[in-house]
Protein backbone atom coordinates (compact mmCIF):
# COMPACT_ATOMS: atom_id res chain seq x y z
CA UNK A 1 0.00 0.00 0.00
CA UNK A 2 1.27 3.27 -1.29
CA UNK A 3 1.87 5.52 1.59
CA UNK A 4 0.97 9.07 2.78
CA UNK A 5 3.84 11.45 3.94
CA UNK A 6 3.40 15.21 5.38
CA UNK A 7 6.52 17.08 5.71
CA UNK A 8 6.78 20.12 7.90
CA UNK A 9 9.56 22.54 6.95
CA UNK A 10 10.67 25.91 8.47
CA UNK A 11 13.28 27.06 5.92
CA UNK A 12 15.00 26.09 2.42
CA UNK A 13 13.40 22.78 2.01
CA UNK A 14 16.36 20.95 0.67
CA UNK A 15 15.29 17.74 2.19
CA UNK A 16 11.65 18.20 1.56
CA UNK A 17 12.82 18.02 -1.86
CA UNK A 18 14.82 14.73 -1.55
CA UNK A 19 11.91 12.95 -0.17
CA UNK A 20 9.97 14.26 -3.18
CA UNK A 21 12.14 13.00 -6.06
CA UNK A 22 12.31 9.61 -3.72
CA UNK A 23 8.70 9.13 -4.00
CA UNK A 24 8.89 10.25 -7.97
CA UNK A 25 11.62 7.25 -8.66
CA UNK A 26 9.94 4.85 -6.32
CA UNK A 27 12.46 4.88 -3.44
CA UNK A 28 9.70 5.64 -1.36
CA UNK A 29 6.42 3.84 -1.99
CA UNK A 30 4.34 6.88 -1.49
CA UNK A 31 3.60 10.25 -1.73
CA UNK A 32 4.19 13.81 -0.06
CA UNK A 33 0.40 14.35 0.54
CA UNK A 34 1.36 17.88 2.08
CA UNK A 35 4.06 20.22 2.38
CA UNK A 36 3.58 22.82 5.76
CA UNK A 37 5.04 25.07 6.98
CA UNK A 38 4.98 27.70 9.84
CA UNK A 39 6.24 30.29 7.72
CA UNK A 40 4.32 31.47 4.94
CA UNK A 41 7.03 32.33 3.06
CA UNK A 42 9.45 30.01 3.38
CA UNK A 43 10.90 28.57 0.35
CA UNK A 44 9.97 24.74 0.83
CA UNK A 45 6.41 26.39 0.31
CA UNK A 46 7.38 27.47 -3.22
CA UNK A 47 9.19 24.50 -4.05
CA UNK A 48 6.86 22.44 -3.13
CA UNK A 49 4.21 24.37 -4.73
CA UNK A 50 6.09 24.15 -8.28
CA UNK A 51 6.07 20.56 -8.11
CA UNK A 52 2.26 20.34 -8.11
CA UNK A 53 2.22 19.26 -4.36
CA UNK A 54 -0.54 20.55 -1.42
CA UNK A 55 1.11 23.35 0.76
CA UNK A 56 0.02 24.59 4.06
CA UNK A 57 0.71 27.22 6.16
CA UNK A 58 -0.10 27.63 9.96
CA UNK A 59 1.62 30.43 11.33
CA UNK A 60 3.07 30.18 14.75
CA UNK A 61 2.70 34.12 15.26
CA UNK A 62 -0.85 33.80 15.20
CA UNK A 63 -1.34 31.34 18.45
CA UNK A 64 -1.01 32.56 21.78
CA UNK A 65 1.40 29.81 22.52
CA UNK A 66 3.30 26.43 21.78
CA UNK A 67 -0.12 24.03 22.49
CA UNK A 68 -2.13 25.91 21.13
CA UNK A 69 -0.10 26.43 17.25
CA UNK A 70 0.14 22.66 17.96
CA UNK A 71 -3.50 21.95 18.15
CA UNK A 72 -4.44 24.09 15.00
CA UNK A 73 -1.17 22.51 13.00
CA UNK A 74 -2.66 18.96 13.85
CA UNK A 75 -6.21 19.65 12.71
CA UNK A 76 -4.87 21.11 9.68
CA UNK A 77 -2.83 18.08 8.63
CA UNK A 78 -5.70 15.51 9.37
CA UNK A 79 -7.78 16.45 6.18
CA UNK A 80 -4.27 15.30 4.12
CA UNK A 81 -5.09 12.08 6.12
CA UNK A 82 -0.64 11.60 6.65
CA UNK A 83 0.42 7.96 7.68
CA UNK A 84 3.47 9.32 8.69
CA UNK A 85 4.28 12.84 9.53
CA UNK A 86 7.99 13.99 8.66
CA UNK A 87 10.23 17.28 10.07
CA UNK A 88 12.71 18.44 7.58
CA UNK A 89 13.59 21.42 9.21
CA UNK A 90 10.65 22.60 11.33
CA UNK A 91 11.95 24.92 13.54
CA UNK A 92 9.44 25.00 16.32
CA UNK A 93 9.72 22.94 19.39
CA UNK A 94 6.70 20.49 19.47
CA UNK A 95 4.81 19.65 22.45
CA UNK A 96 2.80 16.50 23.69
CA UNK A 97 -0.16 18.53 22.33
CA UNK A 98 1.29 17.65 18.31
CA UNK A 99 3.43 14.43 19.21
CA UNK A 100 1.32 12.71 21.63
CA UNK A 101 -1.74 11.85 18.93
CA UNK A 102 1.24 10.95 16.03
CA UNK A 103 3.75 9.20 18.35
CA UNK A 104 5.15 6.76 16.19
CA UNK A 105 4.12 8.36 12.93
CA UNK A 106 6.35 11.44 13.75
CA UNK A 107 10.04 11.47 12.47
CA UNK A 108 12.75 14.45 12.39
CA UNK A 109 15.88 14.61 10.90
CA UNK A 110 18.78 16.11 12.88
CA UNK A 111 22.21 17.55 11.72
CA UNK A 112 24.93 15.69 14.41
CA UNK A 113 25.02 12.29 15.46
CA UNK A 114 22.92 12.01 18.54
CA UNK A 115 23.01 12.32 21.30
CA UNK A 116 25.57 14.10 20.88
CA UNK A 117 24.76 17.84 20.18
CA UNK A 118 20.82 18.32 20.19
CA UNK A 119 19.63 21.84 19.58
CA UNK A 120 20.69 24.11 17.57
CA UNK A 121 24.32 25.18 15.64
CA UNK A 122 25.30 21.31 15.93
CA UNK A 123 28.36 21.75 13.40
CA UNK A 124 29.96 24.51 15.10
CA UNK A 125 29.97 22.51 18.10
CA UNK A 126 31.02 19.68 16.67
CA UNK A 127 34.03 21.86 15.18
CA UNK A 128 34.93 23.42 18.31
CA UNK A 129 34.84 19.91 20.28
CA UNK A 130 37.77 18.63 17.57
CA UNK A 131 35.70 15.70 16.79
CA UNK A 132 36.80 13.90 13.83
CA UNK A 133 33.33 13.11 11.81
CA UNK A 134 29.97 14.26 12.27
CA UNK A 135 26.47 13.47 10.90
CA UNK A 136 23.10 13.25 11.11
CA UNK A 137 20.19 11.02 12.85
CA UNK A 138 16.85 10.29 11.61
CA UNK A 139 14.76 9.42 14.39
CA UNK A 140 11.31 8.98 16.05
CA UNK A 141 10.05 12.02 17.78
CA UNK A 142 9.05 11.92 21.70
CA UNK A 143 8.43 14.43 24.08
CA UNK A 144 12.06 15.31 25.13
CA UNK A 145 14.04 17.43 22.43
CA UNK A 146 15.99 15.63 19.76
CA UNK A 147 16.02 12.47 22.31
CA UNK A 148 13.84 9.93 20.63
CA UNK A 149 15.43 6.85 19.38
CA UNK A 150 17.54 6.67 16.25
CA UNK A 151 16.54 5.16 12.95
CA UNK A 152 19.36 5.57 10.89
CA UNK A 153 22.42 7.68 11.00
CA UNK A 154 24.95 8.77 8.92
CA UNK A 155 28.46 10.12 9.27
CA UNK A 156 30.77 11.71 7.54
CA UNK A 157 34.74 12.83 8.60
CA UNK A 158 35.61 17.01 9.83
CA UNK A 159 38.32 17.84 7.52
CA UNK A 160 40.97 20.08 8.40
CA UNK A 161 40.11 23.73 7.49
CA UNK A 162 36.31 23.01 7.59
CA UNK A 163 33.76 25.71 8.61
CA UNK A 164 29.99 25.09 10.26
CA UNK A 165 29.35 25.59 6.69
CA UNK A 166 31.32 23.53 4.61
CA UNK A 167 30.88 20.58 7.11
CA UNK A 168 27.04 21.38 6.93
CA UNK A 169 26.67 21.22 3.40
CA UNK A 170 28.99 17.40 3.61
CA UNK A 171 26.10 16.57 6.19
CA UNK A 172 23.53 17.85 4.10
CA UNK A 173 24.23 15.73 1.16
CA UNK A 174 24.23 12.16 3.79
CA UNK A 175 20.72 13.63 4.83
CA UNK A 176 19.03 13.75 1.58
CA UNK A 177 20.19 10.01 1.00
CA UNK A 178 19.29 8.59 4.64
CA UNK A 179 16.24 10.36 5.07
CA UNK A 180 14.07 8.69 2.09
CA UNK A 181 15.60 5.00 3.30
CA UNK A 182 14.18 6.04 6.61
CA UNK A 183 10.52 7.01 5.74
CA UNK A 184 10.16 4.37 3.50
CA UNK A 185 11.59 1.93 6.29
CA UNK A 186 8.92 3.33 8.67
CA UNK A 187 6.36 3.45 5.68
CA UNK A 188 6.83 -0.11 5.03
CA UNK A 189 6.39 -0.83 8.92
CA UNK A 190 9.68 -2.50 9.06
CA UNK A 191 10.83 0.26 11.54
CA UNK A 192 8.18 1.20 14.15
CA UNK A 193 8.74 2.89 17.78
CA UNK A 194 7.94 0.51 20.52
CA UNK A 195 7.66 2.10 23.39
CA UNK A 196 10.97 4.07 23.45
CA UNK A 197 12.73 2.02 21.62
CA UNK A 198 12.86 1.84 17.54
CA UNK A 199 12.80 -1.81 16.12
CA UNK A 200 13.54 -2.74 13.07
CA UNK A 201 11.74 -6.05 12.11
CA UNK A 202 10.60 -6.69 15.10
CA UNK A 203 14.03 -6.64 16.77
CA UNK A 204 14.84 -3.90 19.11
CA UNK A 205 17.85 -1.11 17.28
CA UNK A 206 21.18 -0.24 18.74
CA UNK A 207 21.33 3.44 20.13
CA UNK A 208 22.78 4.76 16.44
CA UNK A 209 19.76 2.95 14.61
CA UNK A 210 19.78 0.18 11.90
CA UNK A 211 22.78 -0.83 9.96
CA UNK A 212 21.96 1.35 6.35
CA UNK A 213 21.96 -2.15 4.07
CA UNK A 214 19.19 -3.68 6.54
CA UNK A 215 16.95 -0.91 5.48
CA UNK A 216 18.52 -1.37 1.73
CA UNK A 217 17.62 -5.01 1.47
C1 LIG B 1 18.81 20.23 7.88
O1 LIG B 1 20.17 20.28 8.15
C2 LIG B 1 18.09 19.47 8.94
O2 LIG B 1 18.84 18.42 9.46
C3 LIG B 1 17.92 20.53 9.98
O3 LIG B 1 17.57 21.69 9.26
C4 LIG B 1 18.15 21.60 7.97
C5 LIG B 1 17.06 21.81 6.98
O4 LIG B 1 17.54 21.97 5.69
N1 LIG B 1 17.00 20.12 10.99
P1 LIG B 1 16.52 21.98 4.46
O5 LIG B 1 15.48 23.07 4.73
O6 LIG B 1 15.89 20.63 4.35
O7 LIG B 1 17.36 22.32 3.27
Amino acid sequence: MSGRVAVLASGVGSNAEALARACEDGRIDGSLCVVASNRRDAGVLTRAAARGLATLAVDHRAYPDRATFDAALHEALLPFEPDLVVLAGFMRILTPTFITPWRGRLVNIHPSLLPLYPGLDTHARALAAGDREAGATVHFVIEALDAGPAILQATVPIEAGDSPATLAARVLVEEHRIYPLAVQACLSGRVRLAGDRAELDGALLPPSGAEEAMLLG
